[in-house]
C-alpha cells in the first residue's frame, strides 16, 4: 500500500506543478477520474465525512519524497493536529526536533505558548486545527542541533498539502504564525509590524497574521505580547465568540 500511495503521490504532485507552470491546465476525463477513485480508497475518497479525507492525504503525506534531502533526515511527517471540524487553524512554518520526535506540530517551547494563547481565547487544543505549511523538519546537515528556516522551494512544494487540508476542514478562520508561515501561504515577504493586525485572505478563508510565538520567546515584553493578543481578539470578534472584559484587558 505504501508503495502505491508513494506513486499516487508522485502523479498528484507532478499534475501539480503542471498546472502551476503552464498554461494549460491538465485534464483528465471522466471516466479516467471514476476508474482512480475505484482504485484508489473509494470510501476514504468519496465521503464527505472531513476525518475520512484527511486520512488519505495524511498517508500520503507520511511517505511524501517531493524534497528528498528532507524525506532522507526526517523522523517522520508532521501533518497537523486537531479538530477536523475547527473554525479556527493555526499555521506555523516547520516542525522543529520536537514536533519531528512526537510527529505533531508545536509541541516544543513555543508549542507550549501556542498553547496558552489558544486557551486565553477560551479554546482547548482540541478545539483548533494546527498544521505546519512544511511538513518534514528542516535538515541541518552537519549540525547535530539547531533548527533552520524552511527554504521558498520547499515550502512552495509542500504547499499543496497545507492547502488540501484547508479545503477539507474549511475552517472560518485562519491564523498564520511568523514571517516565514506568511512567506510559504502567501510567497510574499513583508515586516511583520505592516503584516500584522489586519485581515487578509487565503483562497477566500480570511487570515489573520501575527508573531510567531517563538518571537514571543525572545521578546517578552507586554507591549509585544499585547500585539499578538490583539490580533487574537480580531480573530475571536470574527468567530463571534465572547469576550470578557478580563480577557479584554490581558497585558494591557
Ligand atoms: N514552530 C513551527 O512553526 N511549527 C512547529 O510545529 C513548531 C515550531
Amino acid at each position: 500500500m505504501s508503495e502505491f500511495l508513494r506513486a499516487l503521490d508522485q502523479v498528484l504532485g507532478s499534475l501539480e506543478r503542471l498546472e502551476q507552470e503552464s498554461d494549460h491546465r491538465p485534464r483528465a476525463s471522466i471516466a479516467a477520474l471514476a476508474r482512480l477513485r475505484l482504485t484508489t480508497v473509494p470510501v476514504h475518497l468519496d465521503s464527505s465525512n472531513k476525518g475520512g479525507r484527511l486520512e488519505p492525504l495524511r498517508a500520503r503525506v507520511s511517505t511524501c519524497l517531493r524534497c528528498p534531502h528532507l524525506a532522507q533526515s526526517r523522523t517522520q511527517t508532521v501533518f497537523g493536529v486537531g479538530n477536523y471540524d475547527a473554525e479556527l487553524m493555526f499555521i506555523g512554518e516547520a516542525p522543529g526536533a520536537d514536533e519531528d520526535r512526537l510527529g505533531e506540530p508545536f509541541v516544543g517551547r513555543a508549542g507550549q505558548l501556542l498553547t496558552k494563547i489558544i486557551s486565553a481565547m477560551g479554546f482547548s487544543r482540541d478545539d483548533v486545527y494546527i498544521a505546519n505549511v512544511l511538513k518534514c523538519r528542516p535538515d541541518t546537515p552537519g549540525r547535530s542541533a539547531g533548527n533552520r528556516p524552511p527554504t521558498p522551494h520547499e515550502m512552495a512544494t509542500c504547499l499543496p498539502y497545507l492547502t488540501e487540508q484547508i479545503e477539507i476542514i474549511q475552517p472560518r478562520v485562519l491564523v498564520a504564525l511568523g514571517a516565514t508561515a506568511v512567506e510559504g501561504l502567501l510567497e510574499k515577504r513583508e515586516a511583520m509590524g505592516q503584516l500584522r493586525g489586519r485581515w487578509h485572505s487565503y483562497r477566500e478563508t480570511p487570515l489573520m497574521i501575527t508573531y510567531h510565538p517563538s518571537y514571543l520567546l525572545r521578546n517578552q515584553s507586554n507591549t509585544e505580547k499585547r500585539k499578538v493578543w490583539e490580533d487574537m481578539l480580531l480573530v475571536l470578534e470574527r468567530l463571534e465568540r465572547p469576550i470578557s472584559e478580563k480577557q479584554r484587558a490581558y497585558f494591557r
